[in-house]
């Protein structure tokens, strides 16, 4: 699980529950699956990272698997301590749990993955 220093509350809001489809373990604290974000017209791959937090409880957060610069994959990027993953393409930084985060806090129910209306 990712552990990192820093942790604002989800920016990204949803008027709607939305299901996490094809979900899978990609490394430890980090899996991918296909979802239809807030403002997306069709569904597309995403990332979901998860954080151990000081209760021991297990958060979940979900981006979009494309850069929203030029839509490099960044589900093998990692997550740094800064709550940022860099885009291997051009190195621009995608906020997931840093100050301006656009990832939509994420439950697990039973065995899948929910984005949670916000
Ligand atoms: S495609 Fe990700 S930074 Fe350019």
């Amino acid at each position: 699980m990712s552990a990192i220093n820093i942790n604002y509350p989800a920016g990204g809001r949803s008027d709607n529950e939305i299901f996490i489809s094809n979900v899978k373990t990609l490394r430890e604290g980090v899996l991918v699956g296909t979802a239809r974000l807030p403002f997306a017209s069709t569904e597309k791959p995403v990332v979901i990272y998860g954080q151990t937090l000081a209760s021991g409880d297990i958060e979940y957060r979900t981006v979009s698997a494309q850069c929203p610069h030029q839509g490099a994959d960044i589900s093998r990027d990692e997550l740094n301590d800064d709550g940022n993953v860099y885009c291997s393409l051009h190195r621009r930084p995608i906020c997931i749990y840093s100050e301006y985060n656009q990832a939509y806090l994420t439950e697990k129910r039973g065995d899948g993955y929910v984005i949670v209306k916000s």
